[in-house]
């Protein structure tokens, strides 16, 4: 879907919400890099450390050579564990990075050619994911697919979805390797998730789809008349996962039009705007919940590697 179209969506919804996928420009993909440094932000730690402990493992059991897909790799930090260990394998690697933030993924792209010089073949795709995943399908080589810390992020109800776009991309020859925050602390994931600080850099990426929402849409949104709230939502279901809402509790009765989406939207003085849609944003799963939620988007999981807040699974297609 377009964003436009999405966004539209989104605020003609009850409740009301934004799309998570709007925070991220430039500026979102700054405070998203901020938050990994937080002391309390439990979950890029978790998975640094897992994914150095077990990248030799997992490259192990790919088909190799390859051509390694990253989606919404991010600062691609943890994907050079992966990186480094097909080197070894491989004279050179074909490896494209996919995110939707342009800006920040040519910074990327530019601080790994440093790095690795003629020995990565870069392929960036500065896409929308979705799109991304329908040009990988038609790739004919060996591929894997990487999906580090982004499943989570997306609603329940679309999780099933995308893990079957995934599916379908590795049509031909390849696996997935795709993590998962599995913490199930309350304490740990309200105090890296919860605090709304107005200096932490966790809560202004929340807000700053809200910046981005004026910007590109030429609102005038005043940010200043919304309150950042949210709340933990523990659901041990096999076939759901625990989860967080955050969202914005407009502080008066307020009104906006907003011309290039051709749309007023009002708030009701306590009314939600919620800052994702469906259910909510980083889902804590149990392994049982990620087992049930793979089985019914048909992957084989050949291996599970854990740790106490992150899982890695990899995967492939049911014969
Ligand atoms: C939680 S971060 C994870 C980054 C990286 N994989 C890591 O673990 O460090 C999510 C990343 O996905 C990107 N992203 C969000 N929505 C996207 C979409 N719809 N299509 C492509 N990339 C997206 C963001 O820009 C961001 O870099």
């Amino acid at each position: 879907m377009d964003l436009m179209k999405e966004v539209k969506e989104g605020l003609s919804s009850s409740p009301k919400y934004i799309p998570v996928s709007l925070r991220y420009d430039h500026q979102g993909s700054e405070y998203d890099e901020q938050c990994l440094h937080m002391e309390d932000f439990y979950h890029y730690r978790a998975d640094v450390d897992l994914i150095k402990s077990c990248a030799k493992d997992v490259i192990s059991q790919l088909c190799t050579p390859c051509k390694l897909f990253d989606i919404g790799c991010g600062n691609a930090k943890k994907s050079q564990f992966f990186l480094d260990e097909l080197l070894q394998l491989q004279n050179t690697v074909e490896y494209a990075p996919v995110d939707i933030s342009k800006d920040f993924l040519d910074e990327v792209c530019n601080a790994l050619r440093h790095t690795y010089g003629d020995r990565l073949k870069i392929d960036p795709m500065a896409d929308d994911f979705f799109r991304a995943l329908s040009k990988i399908r038609s790739y004919r080589g060996n591929k894997a697919l990487l999906w580090i810390s982004g499943l989570q992020v997306f609603p329940k109800d679309m999780q099933l979805d995308i893990l079957s776009k995934f599916f379908s991309a590795l049509e031909g020859n390849g696996a997935c390797m795709i993590t998962a925050d599995i913490t199930q602390s309350r304490e740990a994931i309200e105090k890296a998730y919860l605090n709304f600080d107005e200096e932490n850099p966790c809560a202004k990426l929340y807000a700053n789809g809200f910046h981005v929402l004026n910007r590109m849409f030429e609102a005038n949104i005043n940010v200043s008349q919304f309150k950042l709230e949210g709340r933990y939502v523990e659901d041990k279901d096999v076939s759901s996962a625990s989860y967080l809402q955050v969202w914005m509790r407009s502080l008066c009765k307020q009104s906006y039009e907003i011309d290039k989406l051709g749309m007023t939207i009002s708030f009701e003085e306590g009314e939600k705007l919620m800052l994702h849609g469906g259910n909510g944003l980083s889902h804590k799963y149990t392994i049982s919940q990620l087992e049930y939620l793979f089985e019914k988007a048909h992957f084989r999981i050949l291996k599970i590697w854990k740790n106490e807040n992150s899982a890695l699974l990899l995967c492939e297609r049911k014969k």
